[in-house]
């Protein structure tokens, strides 16, 4: 019997701001690896690690209360847990691992709250395996508050104000490595996600070996 199975690991990341849909996407992409027999996992940030769930209780309650270094802090060493954890020994199985955020959102979240976005990448970029692709859902700041409050029937939080959103979203587009893929995040679910899936099955397509069992 054969199967095909990867040569190494590949890091794919969804980027973008609140309400471009990424989560949509990334679990759209999961199902469709996952259905074609592609060994893949899909993670998310803020992780559920003691860090992770102190993030989430702040988005939830105000982050008025921590100044952004510390906040800062508290998402370098949620990511440290997951990338220790979780990405590390997925990309030596050999597996896609789909990541809902990853660095690329502190360096617009906390570089828009005043953090130097060059240090933050720095530090960051110490313990982090750089991505194979990192789509960024593009979608103008107003179509994402308004998703966020109609489709999610939420008020948006802190997180989530909308000039605030403009200064994540610029330093989103600031950023050029060759790794990083811009995507129409208008239109329709399904669109979207074709979109995104011509750039994956590219990355794939010389990444197989056939393994006789
Ligand atoms: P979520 O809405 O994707 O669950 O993310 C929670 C919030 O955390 C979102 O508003 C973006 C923010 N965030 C940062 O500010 N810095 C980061 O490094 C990450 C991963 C998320």
């Amino acid at each position: 019997m054969t199967s095909r199975v990867l040569t190494k690991g590949i890091l794919i990341v969804i980027e973008g701001i609140d309400g471009a849909g990424k989560s949509t996407q990334a679990k759209l992409l999961y199902n469709d690896l996952d259905r074609r027999n592609i060994p893949v996992i899909f993670s998310r940030e803020p992780t559920d690690s003691e860090y992770g769930q102190k993030i989430r209780v702040l988005a939830q309650k105000g982050r008025e209360s921590i100044q952004p270094e510390e906040e800062y802090r508290l998402f370098v060493n949620d990511r440290k847990v997951h990338v220790h954890t979780l990405i590390n020994p997925a990309l030596k199985a050999g597996k896609v691992v789909i990541l809902d955020r990853y660095f690329f959102s502190t360096i617009a979240y906390q570089g828009a709250l005043g953090l130097d976005p060059e240090k933050i990448r720095a530090e960051n970029e110490i313990f982090c395996p750089l991505p194979d692709a990192a789509f960024i859902i593009d979608i103008p700041t107003k179509i994402g508050i308004d998703r966020i409050k109609n489709q999610r029937n939420e008020t948006p939080n802190l997180f989530e104000k909308e000039q605030y959103l403009e200064n994540v979203s610029r330093i989103f587009d600031s950023l050029n490595d060759e790794f990083i893929v811009r995507i129409d995040g208008k239109g329709g679910v399904e669109e979207v996600h074709n979109r995104i899936r011509i750039h994956v099955d590219a990355l794939l397509e010389n990444q197989f070996q056939t393994v006789i069992e």
